[in-house]
């Protein structure tokens, strides 16, 4: 893996997002409303500290030649904290509540910490693939021009995400067996099969409200889990073109 290519590539991309929140909305009442609450909870997910990825970070920068990972890994919450702060602008203008707990976020939390390293870090990955899927559609059918530009830049990082962790995963399982890439592969799809189903639950009226059916979003999902673990898995690493530039 070439962390030098991923630190760079992220202080370049060290810049707030200026948009002109000013625009008014015009969005009939209860989408603007669901809207508000779905990307309340975003915000929420994208604000934490990444604690337990940092020990994991540190562990593996201790290794040779992942002595910058750490580096590279706080650059990438801090990407995540920008688009914290660009959700709580979309909040707000859409006259929403920014929250501080949820349900499902706290489950999540509690539930990554259950068995191991692995299972938290493959819950995390599962997270990064949901957020590629929700950022899109959101990008697409929101209907309004300040949430489809914020969406757009939010997803060219967040597929840039997915190629970190995909480049990252790829180097590091490199001298793994094959049933043990195997197994990890598989557990990563069984939890997501059920992370999707509670973030559609969380979601449903937020995206029904913009046309998008519970279909649609699994399948946007299984495009970007298809994407990555083929990256993942893939003996060289392509090149892949963010949904926007194919726009
Ligand atoms: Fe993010
Ligand atoms: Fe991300």
């Amino acid at each position: 893996m070439n962390i030098a290519h991923w630190i760079e590539r992220f202080r370049e991309n060290d810049h707030e997002e200026l948009l002109d929140f000013s625009v008014p909305v015009d969005l009939a009442a209860p989408v603007r409303e669901e809207l508000g609450k779905s990307l309340a909870i975003f915000q929420l997910g994208e604000s934490g500290e990444g604690s337990t990825l940092f020990r994991y970070a540190e562990k593996v920068g201790a290794t040779s030649g992942y002595e910058d990972y750490p580096t590279a890994l706080r650059l990438f919450i801090e990407e995540e904290h920008r688009h914290a702060r660009l959700l709580a602008q979309m909040v707000e203008r859409l006259g929403g509540t920014l929250i501080t707990k949820q349900w499902s976020a706290g489950a999540f939390r509690r539930f990554r910490k259950l068995i191991n390293i692995e299972f938290h870090l493959q819950m995390f990955l599962t997270a990064e693939i949901i957020a590629e899927a929700y950022y899109d559609l959101l990008r697409r059918h929101s209907g309004d021009p300040v949430i489809t530009q914020a969406c757009g830049r939010i997803l060219k990082d967040e597929v840039g995400h997915l190629g970190f962790h995909a480049a990252f995963f790829h180097s590091w399982m490199s001298g793994w067996s094959q049933v043990t890439k195997r197994l990890w592969r598989l557990q990563c799809q069984g939890i997501l099969q059920v992370i999707k189903w509670g973030v559609w639950f969380d979601h449903r009226r937020c995206l029904t409200s913009l046309g998008v059916t519970r279909n649609h979003f699994f399948d946007r999902v299984a495009r970007a889990e298809r994407s990555f673990l083929q990256r993942t898995f893939m003996r060289r690493l392509p090149r892949r073109r963010c949904p926007i530039e194919m726009a």
